[in-house]
């Protein structure tokens, strides 16, 4: 069971920065990577298609033998990780964006967020939402178009910094100290985040922290790997391969997959 794989999925190429932080802290660990990307983005899609989507995902994975599974996706998690947990008997893992630890750090008294129309509209954001950001001005910005820039392999081009420019003016207005990433694609953007806000403005991503939630969860349950032999990673897509080996700087194979 322990020398069983963690599935990891998300609408496309963005969840990559998770794994980054998993395989990072857990090397022993062998993974599998699914990237939903032929149904990217999922931040437009109803709660229904989302959860059918996630569901889909989810048999995959546990098809592969898989011990837990992270739902690397802001927009699945928000939409449909308490569908998944009373559905499926193992572990999940999810994606909030953090609010909280913004809200606690900031000194202005201002902080945004940028996220999918998905994950702004869900419950479980508004739940979060409200519980941590008490005399807190909180400004939401859907980051519509980004992701599709970043899934066709547009990550740094000159849509791409219009688009934020835009976004991100308010917020600036607003005078916010910290930047909430309320989706996994969006780490990939920090370079261009840098250059447009000022300096005093800290981005908080989850990545980090959902790593040290997986493997507080592994050993809770009994199921980080000790053992020694070499971990298997490995990624799937179901659409053409180039964009994800591109975002994993050619340094692992892709396999091409109708799931
Ligand atoms: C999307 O598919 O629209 C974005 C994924 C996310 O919310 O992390």
């Amino acid at each position: 069971m322990q020398s069983q794989p963690i599935g990891i999925f998300d609408s496309g190429v963005g969840g990559t920065s998770v794994f980054k932080e998993i395989h990072q802290l857990l090397p022993n660990e062998s993974i599998i990577y699914l990237a939903d990307s032929f149904n990217a983005p999922y931040g437009n899609k109803s709660a229904e298609e989302i959860k059918n989507l996630s569901e889909k995902n989810t048999r995959f994975l546990i098809s592969m033998n898989c011990k837990l599974i992270v739902v690397a996706c802001n927009t699945a998690t928000t939409n449909a990780i308490g569908y998944l947990r009373s559905n499926f008997n193992l572990p999940f893992i999810g994606i909030e964006p953090a609010i909280k630890p913004a809200a606690l750090q900031s000194k202005t008294g201002s902080i945004g967020i940028l996220a999918t129309k998905g994950t702004l509209a869900s419950d479980l954001f508004h739940k979060t939402t409200n519980l941590y950001s008490n005399n807190i001005k909180v400004v939401e910005q859907t980051g519509t178009g980004i992701v599709e820039l970043i899934e066709s392999g547009k990550l740094y081009s000159e849509d791409m910094r219009n688009l934020l420019k835009t976004y991100l003016q308010p917020m600036i207005l607003a005078n916010i100290d910290h930047l909430v990433l309320g989706c996994t694609h969006y780490p990939y953007l920090i370079p261009l985040f840098k250059e447009l806000l000022p300096e005093n403005v800290k981005i908080i991503d989850s990545g980090e922290a959902v790593a040290r939630q997986t493997k507080n969860i592994l050993i809770q349950n009994q199921l980080l790997n000790t053992g020694e032999e070499q971990p298997n990673i490995s990624f799937y897509t179901n659409t053409n391969p180039a964009v994800l080996k591109q975002i994993l700087e050619n340094k692992y194979s892709v396999a091409y997959k109708d799931f």
